[in-house]
């Protein structure tokens, strides 16, 4: 008999500081940095983003999407043996926001890691996951992604500190006889580093280089379209599928012009996207599981639904999972 893996439960974290565009351009005129609601409406659907308070970590917005997957799951978190974070903004250097996150959970003994693919990383994530379900080394996984990127945001650049959001959301991924997971396709592109990046790094206990994000936005833009249609359709490909077999797109949750794009490109109805990012901002690793969770918790996604997630970001990187809910 075949072994596959199947998401059996969702949870979702957002911070409870919901800052809107308005909040956002109030606190930026401070600092004499010019934006508006309307600009940041216009040119990227966000109206507002969640921000966690200074204490709190990647691993604490983790912990709690993590416990609301366990509980939707029906698994106590002694029963999970794999625990995957994606992050690139880890409580510290070392150890990992995974093994943190697991002492948090109160358990003890299985593997924990994090997987460092930026804006890709939960689509990375799921895909170690689901390889390591199908060859047998695990049978119950968390997989998370958990982001604060407030924290390395520049609020003196007003090209992207409007752009990005705290939160996180998980699956529970089980060994199961039917899929579940259909397919995947992951790729990665060093030559584009420098597009997006935070470039600074820690030495000799000081700050080396700058510790804040940079973007190409229009860089990022261009790419980030035809990998995302690129990533789709080597997925259906493998899978056997075609574009019409897709219930529901659940793409990175970026800027929704690039969403539509994508839709529209793969011939897709809008009413098939599942959109957060007005009201998350773009939340890196965590945006796909909060969209997926949202979209399960409110009924629109059910059981047996077929879902293309799709992940582009930073490294540059992208990738895609197509999966039977
Ligand atoms: O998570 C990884 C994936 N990341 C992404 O997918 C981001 C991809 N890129 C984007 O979403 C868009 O490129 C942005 C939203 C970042 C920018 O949108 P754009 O339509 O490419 O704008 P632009 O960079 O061409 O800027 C247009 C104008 C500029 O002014 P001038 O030079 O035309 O006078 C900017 O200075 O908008 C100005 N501008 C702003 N104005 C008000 C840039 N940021 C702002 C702002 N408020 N926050």
């Amino acid at each position: 008999m075949s072994r596959y893996s199947r998401i059996t439960g969702t949870g979702s974290f957002l911070p409870p500081q919901r800052v809107t565009n308005a909040d956002l351009a109030t606190q930026l005129a401070a600092r004499g940095v010019e934006t508006s609601d309307q600009w940041i409406v216009e040119r990227t659907g966000i109206r507002a983003r969640h921000f966690a308070a200074p204490d709190v970590t990647s691993s604490d917005l983790g912990v709690e999407a993590a416990r609301r997957a366990l509980e939707a799951a029906g698994r106590q978190p002694g029963e999970i043996d794999l625990i995957i974070v994606a992050t690139s903004t880890p409580d510290m250097i070392f150890p990992s926001a995974a093994c943190i996150l697991q002492n948090k959970l109160g358990i003890a003994g299985c593997p924990a890691f994090d997987v460092q693919a930026v804006c890709s990383g939960f689509v990375y994530a799921l895909t170690v996951a689901d390889a390591m379900i199908r060859t047998g080394s695990a049978s119950k996984a968390l997989v998370i992604g958990a982001e604060v990127f407030s924290r390395i945001l520049d609020f003196t650049d007003r090209t992207t500190c409007v752009l990005f959001g705290d939160g996180a959301g998980a699956v529970v991924l089980e060994a199961s006889d039917t899929p579940g997971i259909l397919a995947s396709d992951l790729h990665a592109d060093g030559k584009h580093v420098g597009i997006l990046c935070v470039p600074g790094t820690v030495s000799g206990g000081k700050v080396m280089g700058d510790p804040l994000l940079k973007m190409d936005g229009q860089a990022v833009f261009r790419l980030a379209v035809g990998v995302l249609e690129e990533a789709a359709r080597a997925t259906l490909k493998k899978a056997g599928k075609t574009e019409a077999d897709i219930d529901w797109l659940i793409p990175h949750q970026a800027n929704i012009r690039i969403m539509q794009g994508t839709a529209k490109k793969l011939k897709m109805s809008l009413d098939k996207l599942v959109v957060t990012v007005h009201e998350h901002g773009n939340t890196s690793a965590a945006s796909i599981p909060l969209a997926l969770d949202e979209a399960v918790r409110s009924g629109k996604i059910k059981k047996g639904d077929t879902l293309m997630l799709e992940g582009v970001g930073g490294g540059f990187t992208w990738g895609a999972v197509l999966l039977d809910f």
